[in-house]
């Protein structure tokens, strides 16, 4: 189980939004002070920064360090077993902390908030307030609770809540990159998620009011956005006269035309839902990346059936052959779940054999992780054992890292147009920054350019998925 967690956790690592702390950023001083940590999904990171933005209002400030915080959130994850021992683990941290400091709050938000409920309250005695991911608005109320000696949980799952008039207060940003979320919820039903059951169902957010984000943003000097939503592709908003109907493709457009200098980006998409128009409109503006995370989980149509994503190897690879073939240079990347209930050898051939033939730039790889109450713990038993598992998983990983090397390989000698975000983490001598297909170049800073800038690179070598370059211009 340890090697287990020590291989998901590597990827976990490169993922965006992936087991975030966040650095906060002390907004403004001499107010109450709020730490908040995020972990799993960007999802989770953007709603850290509603929250922030709701308790802004209420007096509080934020602050990277916890020793000297009024008020402790962890935003947490549900979607693996070791998501949520990550999270028990930290909280056994805070527990020293509140020993000295009485008043100190303590809160679970997010989605194991969602799924433990009071048991929460039962199960970490050191925990004031339980917090679902569609009840923030109700913090300020929640904390009052606790300051008069009780105990607070709201964990009611709400079929309209966007919060799409709040303004997000960014946390650990870098002013260039900013999410913005479209959408909350999940009407899917893949038998070995958990996210239906923490998120609640689908909804879309006013699709003028995300315009407007992303306009602010534009103001504030923001370079790039990503669009985040469970289920990008079935993003559907309709005003109240009814007369505006907005899909995924519409949205896209409507957000790559607040200017050509914001780049556009968007997680996740999934292959059942991903149309050509959605395709189309990527190749159409050229700030909208080159760039589709499309999630397999599995390469065998059986275990596809099983996990209920309701689409074939056949017509994956066929939204695939669309890809390429609207956008040749498109980046792909995906998740990939191993061990899945019933799984067989030659079933997980067949994922190798899948990842063969797109041979995605970069993959997410996890092990399944049996989530209590969901479709698949119910049906199936849990029944590929730990170590096959495991075995697996480090075949497709280490599968991944040549596929990832190649898809960095084939990009030497090409110019990629990158958006610097910042010194590499190595060296102050060295820009970072993202090409448009999502791959991480790093380049010697040259003067007279800085983080925001559009330049581009010329591509002079690799390392496993990094392209290493210099400006030209
Ligand atoms: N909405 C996105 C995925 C959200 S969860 C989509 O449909 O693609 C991110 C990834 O976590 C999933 O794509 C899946 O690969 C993985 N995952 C979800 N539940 C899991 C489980 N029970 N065990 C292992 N991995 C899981
Ligand atoms: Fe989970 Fe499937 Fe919804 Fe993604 S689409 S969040 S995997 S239920
Ligand atoms: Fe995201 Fe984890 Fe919840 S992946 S939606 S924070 S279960």
């Amino acid at each position: 189980m340890i090697e287990l967690d020590l291989a998901s956790k590597q990827h976990d690592e490169t993922r965006q939004g992936e087991a975030l702390i966040l650095e906060n950023k002390t907004v403004e001083k001499n107010q109450r002070k709020l730490y908040i940590e995020s972990y799993g999904c960007a999802m989770n990171f953007s709603d850290s920064e509603i929250v922030a933005s709701i308790l802004s209002e209420d007096g509080f400030s934020t602050t990277p360090d916890y020793n000297e915080a009024d008020v402790i959130f962890i935003n947490t994850c549900s979607i693996r077993e070791n998501a949520e021992t990550r999270v028990r683990n930290r909280l056994k941290q805070f527990k020293a902390i509140k020993k000295t400091n009485k008043g100190l709050v303590i809160g679970v938000l997010g989605c194991m908030a969602e799924r433990l409920k009071s048991k929460f309250l039962e199960e970490e005695q050191l925990v004031d307030v339980v917090v679902g991911p569609d009840a923030y608005r109700d913090l300020p109320n929640l904390i009052k609770q606790v300051n008069g000696g009780q105990k607070a949980i709201n964990v009611l799952l709400s079929r309209e809540e966007t919060y799409a008039d709040l303004s997000p207060v960014r946390l650990n940003s870098n002013g260039i990159s900013a999410f913005v979320s479209i959408m909350r919820g999940c009407d899917n039903m893949c038998s070995f998620c958990v996210v239906p059951f923490t998120r609640g169902r689908e909804r879309s957010r006013d699709a003028h009011s995300i315009v407007k984000e992303v306009t602010d943003l534009l103001n504030d000097g923001y370079k790039e956005v990503t669009l985040l939503g469970q289920n990008v592709d079935s993003y559907k908003w309709t005003s109240e006269d009814g007369k505006e109907k907005v899909n995924f493709a519409h949205l896209l457009e409507m957000v790559a035309l607040v200017s050509p200098t914001m780049r556009v980006r968007f997680s996740t998409s999934h292959p059942k839902d991903i149309t050509h128009e959605v395709i189309e409109t990527i190749a159409k503006y050229k700030n909208i990346c080159n760039y589709i995370h499309l999630p397999v989980q599995s390469g065998n149509s059986r275990v596809l059936g099983l996990m209920n994503r309701t689409y074939t190897r056949e017509w994956y690879l066929n939204r695939i052959d669309a890809i390429r073939r609207i956008i040749p240079e498109c980046g792909i990347s995906t998740d990939i779940i191993s061990g899945f209930c019933t799984e067989t050898d030659e079933d997980h051939q067949e994922t190798l054999s899948m990842m063969e033939l797109v041979k995605y730039e970069f993959a997410y790889m996890y092990s399944y992780s049996e989530r209590p109450g969901t479709p698949a713990a119910k049906k199936f038993t849990d029944d590929v054992s730990p170590g096959l598992k495991q075995k697996r998983l480090e075949e497709i990983i280490a599968l991944q890292q040549i596929h990832s090397r190649y898809r960095a390989q084939i990009r030497v000698g090409k110019i990629e147009e990158v958006l610097i975000e910042g010194f590499s983490k190595k060296s102050k001598t060295d820009y970072c920054g993202r090409s448009d297909h999502n791959h991480m170049v790093i380049f010697p800073v040259v003067k007279g350019y800085q983080p925001g800038d559009y330049v581009k690179v010329l591509v002079e070598k690799t390392t496993t998925a990094t392209l290493i370059g210099s400006i030209i211009e």
